[in-house]
């Protein structure tokens, strides 16, 4: 396939997107996600060579809430390295994301890191050696450095929001904090991860941040510095297949076949091994919490370039 071809197929993508009547229901838990408006669509393609092909609303930044997931994951393993599955487990859960009932059965250890649970106990794992404002300036610095891009932030109005309303999540921690998983105050640990959820990027800035996944765990297609080894790159990626999409997970293996991880801003993370870092955004989501438009979007690509893993 050509550059142009890629080109073309992205920006007939986001022709499409737009003629769709059916875009989900945008986020209304917090008003600084309520307020988007629900007709904007993104894609941004980054290849293994490095190019760059983008269309629709791939500049404006958005909250990328459970994206996150897959960054902290990255961090934490780097940080304590497998004794992190004695604290969180690596099944898919078939729960929505923000489930409290599998705790109960299994002794408080979550399913997986893409649930919200699961990235309370990373969160946690995190502030082992930092007080909370520390261990955010570590998160964002981890963010700058794989997108190579120091404009990225957190949107403080969004953490906020997320503080205020944050009541299901504050149950998850201290319910796991009843079971001794977690080692942090609970406010703390939650502070900290609503932070992370709060996180703003455009697609171009979430593609550049997903390139150690499509690269092997080097930091980019050009060079030789390693994020993580290559091992662990692929037990992301099969994270992010069997569990990046929550209750929707199976859908998007069956429609999508690319490990992909999903948030409630309504962005979604493709990665295809070897091949391309995958951000779209569009902010309607399904029942399942995933963006409605971004899994079309998805679903026409690799129809179209036969990247499924499959
Ligand atoms: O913690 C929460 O419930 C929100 N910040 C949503 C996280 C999220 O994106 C989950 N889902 N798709």
């Amino acid at each position: 396939m050509t550059p142009d071809d890629l080109q073309t197929i992205v920006e007939e993508i986001t022709a499409e997107m737009a003629q769709e009547h059916r875009r989900g229901k945008v986020a209304d838990y917090i008003p600084t996600l309520a307020s988007v408006s629900p007709t904007q669509f993104g894609m941004t393609i980054i290849d293994h060579e490095g190019k760059c092909y983008t269309a629709g609303d791939a500049d404006t930044p958005f909250s990328i809430q459970s994206i996150t997931k897959v960054f902290t994951l990255t961090m934490a393993l780097g940080a304590v390295g497998d004794t992190l599955w004695s604290r969180v487990g690596r099944e898919p859960s078939g729960s929505p994301f923000n489930s409290i009932v599998q705790l109960e059965s299994e002794q408080g250890i979550p399913r997986n890191p893409f649930i919200n649970s699961g990235a309370i106990i990373v969160a946690d794992v995190l502030l082992a050696n930092y007080e909370p404002r520390e261990a955010l300036g570590e998160f964002i610095r981890f963010m700058q450095m794989v997108t190579g891009d120091e404009s990225i932030m957190i949107d403080e109005k969004v953490a906020k929001c997320e503080h205020d309303t944050g009541f299901r999540n504050l149950a998850l921690g201290n319910y796991m904090r009843a079971f001794e998983n977690i080692h942090n105050p609970v406010e703390e640990t939650l502070g900290t991860y609503f932070h992370f959820c709060a996180l703003s990027m455009s697609c171009r800035q979430l593609a550049m941040a997903g390139r150690y996944l499509m690269c092997g765990g080097r930091r980019h297609p050009n060079t030789t510095d390693t994020i993580i080894s290559r091992q662990r790159t692929r037990r992301i990626l099969a994270l992010m297949m069997m569990c990046g999409h929550y209750d929707g997970s199976g859908e998007f293996a069956y429609r999508v076949g690319l490990p992909g991880k999903s948030g409630v801003g309504g962005g979604i993370l493709a990665v295809a091994p070897g091949i391309a870092s995958i951000a779209v955004w569009s902010p309607g989501l399904n029942d399942q919490g995933n963006s409605q438009l971004g899994m079309n979007a998805l679903e026409r690509l690799v129809q179209r370039t036969g990247w499924s893993v499959f």
